[in-house]
């Protein structure tokens, strides 16, 4: 990178907090974070994959602690929050990607699903940014959260899904609420909705729904991982310095249809 790119897309000295950051979307956006000189968290319940995250961002010469925590849980919030700032000196970047999308046929759903989902997709994110903006501003303010909605947040299209899509349409109102509240300390607050992506979680899905997704996509095929990645990077990176309350699409057009 030039000095003047990497003024506008640098992250040198910064540190990055990923929840869910083991695979899939997480683990890409923790470790574009890294390439643009991010210090990285990687939070998840699965520590094998987030120590391996960890460990891909250390062989490319970044710095990357591993972490193993359920962010439906508040003292995981707490202590997660609490490692990454002991260990890697401050907190600049909350990226607030865990979420879960159990199908279920609406009349069928049970509470069980349905407060799953709200603690995973909605609560936590509440809870994490509240502790997150709590740190930035105490570090004298500036920094940046970017939720993880989606399409179906937008413009339910695929069934099965209504916690999930009532959620990820919370989602879009949060970042709009949290960023009005945090702008004055300099912390932005943005969200970025996907169409359908491979990851390891939509696996099974995919190999049953991946022709219709694509029939639905103007573009003509899905994003991968790697895309939403480079949106969250432009949002988290000095070039968005003025854009907050923001949610972006990233799905070569699906909601458009
Ligand atoms: N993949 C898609 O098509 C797509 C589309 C739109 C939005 N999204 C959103 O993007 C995010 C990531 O999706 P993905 O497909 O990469 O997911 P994924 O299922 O592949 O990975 C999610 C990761 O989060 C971790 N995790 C789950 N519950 C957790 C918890 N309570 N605490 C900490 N970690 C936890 C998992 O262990 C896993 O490593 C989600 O919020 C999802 O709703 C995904």
């Amino acid at each position: 990178m030039t000095d003047a790119l990497d003024k506008r897309f640098g992250l040198n000295g910064k540190v990055a907090l990923v929840t869910g950051g083991g695979q899939g979307i997480g683990r890409a956006a923790g470790l574009a974070l890294a390439e643009a000189g991010a210090s990285v968290a990687v939070v998840d319940l699965n520590l094998e994959q987030a120590d391996q995250v960890a460990a891909a961002i250390r062989e490319q010469g970044g710095q990357a602690i591993a972490i193993r925590g359920d962010v439906t849980e508040p003292g995981t919030i707490e202590s997660m929050m609490k490692q990454t700032t002991d260990e890697l000196g401050r907190l600049d970047i909350l990226i607030n990607n865990a979420g879960i999308y159990p199908f279920s046929d609406f009349l069928e759903t049970s509470d069980d699903v349905w407060n799953r989902v709200v603690d995973l997709n909605l609560t936590a994110v509440f809870r994490c940014s509240r502790t997150a903006g709590q740190i930035m501003a105490d570090q004298g303010g500036g920094g940046c959260i970017v939720n993880l909605a989606s399409v179906q947040g937008l413009k339910p299209t695929n069934g099965g899904l209504v916690p999930y899509d009532t959620t990820k349409a919370a989602v879009v109102m949060l970042t709009k609420a949290t960023a009005l509240e945090l702008g004055p300390h300099q912390i932005r607050v943005n969200a970025i909705a996907p169409g359908v992506v491979p990851t390891p979680g939509t696996r099974d899905v995919l190999s049953e729904t991946e022709a219709v997704s694509v029939q639905r996509t103007p573009m003509g095929h899905l994003g991968t991982a790697e895309d939403v990645a480079n949106t969250i990077l432009f949002l988290a990176s000095p070039a968005a310095c003025f854009i907050t309350g923001e949610t972006i699409a990233v799905d070569g057009g699906y909601v458009l249809t």
